[in-house]
């Protein structure tokens, strides 16, 4: 830890029950297991709005929402985008078993891109069907978070019938044959849970909380109180592209309009968008403007210890525009990726609270 941290103290308060239970999936990066002590951090500072600006899972964001605070939850992709509407934006809505009976049911107008793009890569042909009947009907219901509740649940439902949950390989769940219930369930009864599931997080905190779609730097800091930063790490060795993981997850927030499949992929991936915080050359100066941006606002960064550029130098970005600035750390490991790189993947996590 550097000389320039001092630690925080921190209380016991318990977390609430409902984040415990909130419907997580794999996410790359994700804090859920971290949930309880960012908690506790965050339940040390005064504020009343809050900014989860790279929401990924949604799980930071619905932990404000669940501490009462005014949440907006940001990212630059289209899935997390629906997860946080489901989750954080949500007031209180719930799709019937009416409206996920419709949702389910055959109409011969639905299309069949999602059949005609990815039979033989993902899933079998009657599931991909479903998808293009369920995306179908989707459209029909008319309360925008209504549609979020079922995309979301719909792509829970993907993620969890895919092996390891990500999308970089082509093949049938059905090979791995290890008798995991999530590959076992057919993508129908998935998705009939994952709505349950959704619906039972449905809850209003009094706020009208948002999620929005945007790169960090196009964010208005103003009116926020507090900003949590969880940015991608610039990779040791592999790499940390989001798109590649998920992008049948990505491609299905919004059936695949507007989005370039590159056709000579085998998996049938799409473009990834830039972001500095990828690169080497461009993660310091990212930092910097981050940090800058919202420089009025208390700031939350999660950091690595095999983060770039190192914690002393982020204490000392953080430092330029905050008069305070503490660190906390503890061990983590990511379950994420195969057992030969899991020694990697332990890691200290910090948090890092830059104040005025
Ligand atoms: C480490 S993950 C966040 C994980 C999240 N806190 C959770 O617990 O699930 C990083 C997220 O940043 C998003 N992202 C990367 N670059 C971004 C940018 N320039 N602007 C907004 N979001 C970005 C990615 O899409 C990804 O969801």
């Amino acid at each position: 830890m550097p000389a320039a941290a001092r630690p925080l103290l921190l209380s016991d308060r318990p977390m609430p029950d409902c984040v415990r239970d909130y419907p997580m999936m794999r996410y790359m990066g994700s804090k859920f297991r971290l949930l309880p002590w960012l908690h506790e951090v965050l339940g040390e500072l005064e504020f009343a709005s809050a900014l989860d600006a790279f929401s990924g899972s949604g799980c930071v964001g619905f932990l404000l929402k669940a501490m009462n605070k005014r949440v907006t939850s940001a990212d630059f992709l289209a899935f997390p985008i629906e997860i946080a509407t489901a989750t954080v934006a949500n007031p209180g809505v719930r799709v019937s078993e009416e409206e996920a009976e419709r949702l389910m049911e055959y109409d011969p107008k639905h299309r069949h891109f999602i059949e005609h793009t990815f039979t033989g890569i993902f899933y079998t042909p009657t599931e991909l069907r479903f998808l293009d009947r369920v995306s179908w009907n989707i459209r029909k219901l008319t309360d925008p978070i209504k549609r979020s509740i079922a995309t979301a649940a719909l792509i829970r439902s993907c993620a969890k019938r895919q092996p390891r949950g990500v999308f970089t390989v082509a093949g049938d769940p059905a090979r791995y044959k290890d008798g995991r219930r999530d590959l076992r369930l057919s993508l129908r009864e998935h998705f009939r849970e994952h709505l349950a599931k959704y619906n039972e997080t449905a809850f209003d905190n009094g706020h009208k909380n948002r999620a929005v779609r945007s790169d960090v730097f196009d964010l208005d800091p103003t009116g926020i109180d507090l900003v949590y930063l969880d940015p991608p790490y610039v990779p040791r060795s592999d790499d940390n592209c989001y798109i590649k993981r998920y992008h049948f997850l990505e491609g299905l927030a919004c059936y695949w309009h507007g989005v370039e499949i590159m056709e000579s992929t085998r998996v049938k991936k799409i473009a990834k968008p830039y972001t500095p915080f990828s690169y080497r050359r461009t993660a310091h100066d990212a930092f910097d403007r981050m940090f800058q941006r919202f420089a009025d606002s208390v700031t939350v960064l999660s950091y690595s210890s095999n983060g770039y550029p190192d914690l002393d130098e982020i204490v000392r970005l953080l430092s330029r525009y905050h008069s305070s600035v503490s660190v906390v750390g503890r061990p983590h490991r990511y379950h994420f990726g195969t057992h030969r790189s899991a020694s990697r993947n332990e890691v200290t996590e910090y948090l890092i609270v830059g104040k005025r």
